[in-house]
C-alpha cells in the first residue's frame, strides 16, 4: 500500500456537526485533519480560527491537526496556532514579512513548519528556506474555496519542488502536500510527481461513504 497521507479538509464538512464529521473521517482512515483558516483579507472567504483549533485538540487529543493559514498576518498568528494544538502550520510567503523567522518560531514552539505556494507563486519563495521547512504545501487551486477544479500545471510544480528538495538533500524529511481539487482521478499522478500528503475536501465530505472515498483515493495511489 502506498504510504501517502490523506488529510480531509474540514471546510467541506457540515460545521454544525463538526466533531461528528471529524470522528467519522478519522474512523474512516484519515491520517490528519486539514483545517483551513481564512481571514476575509488574504482570501475572499472567512472560515474558522483559534477557538475551533483549540476545541478540536481537546476533542481529538491524538489526531494530527494540519492547519493551513490563509491570512494576512501569519507572522503574528502562526505560534498561537501551535499553542492552540496544531501539529503542522502552513502559511503563504507573500503574506509574511519575515518567513524565515516565522518558520523558525513554529518549529521552536513544537510544530512542523510549512510554506504554501499558490498556482501563481514562484518557487523562489522557498529557495532560501529549505532548511527551515518540514513541509511544502503546493496549492492546486487558488486559495479561498473548496470544490474548485484542479489546476494541472500543479503537477509540474510538485516535480520541481521534489527536485529542489533532492538537490538540497531534504527529499526524505520534507513532506510535499497538495491541496485543491484532489480526487481519485488525479491522486496517482500527484503521488508519482512527489506528493506525500493529499488534502481532499469535496472528494471526501461530499460522498455518502467517507471510508469508500478515502480508500478510493488511497487505492489510486498504490
Ligand atoms: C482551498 C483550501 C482547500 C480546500 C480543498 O482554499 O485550502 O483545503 O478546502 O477543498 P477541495 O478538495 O474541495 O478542493
Ligand atoms: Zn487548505
Amino acid at each position: 500500500m502506498s504510504s501517502v497521507k490523506i488529510a480531509p479538509s474540514i471546510l467541506a464538512s457540515d460545521f454544525v456537526r463538526l466533531a461528528e464529521e471529524c470522528k467519522a473521517v478519522l474512523d474512516a482512515g484519515a491520517d490528519a485533519l486539514h483545517v483551513d483558516v481564512m481571514d476575509g483579507h488574504y482570501v475572499p472567504n472567512l472560515t474558522i480560527g483559534l477557538p475551533v483549533v483549540e476545541s478540536l485538540r481537546k476533542e481529538f487529543p491524538d489526531a494530527i491537526l494540519d492547519v493551513h493559514l490563509m491570512i494576512d498576518n501569519p507572522d503574528e498568528f502562526a505560534v498561537k496556532y501551535v499553542e492552540a494544538g496544531a501539529d503542522y502550520v502552513s502559511f503563504h510567503p507573500e503574506a509574511s514579512r519575515h518567513p524565515h523567522k516565522t518558520l523558525t518560531s513554529i518549529r521552536a514552539a513544537g510544530a512542523k513548519a510549512s510554506l504554501a505556494i499558490n498556482p501563481g507563486t514562484s518557487l523562489s519563495h522557498i529557495e532560501w528556506l529549505l532548511d527551515e521547512l518540514d513541509m511544502v504545501l503546493v496549492m492546486s487551486v487558488n486559495p479561498g474555496f473548496g470544490g474548485q477544479s484542479f489546476i494541472t500545471s500543479s503537477i509540474e510544480k510538485i516535480k520541481q519542488v521534489k527536485g529542489m528538495l533532492e538537490s538540497a538533500g531534504r527529499a526524505h524529511d520534507v513532506e510535499i502536500e497538495v491541496d485543491g481539487g484532489v480526487s481519485p482521478v488525479n491522486a496517482r499522478e500527484l503521488v508519482e510527481a512527489g506528493a506525500t500528503m493529499l488534502v481532499a475536501g469535496s472528494a471526501i465530505f461530499k460522498k455518502a461513504s467517507y471510508e469508500e472515498a478515502i480508500t478510493s483515493i488511497r487505492n489510486n495511489t498504490l
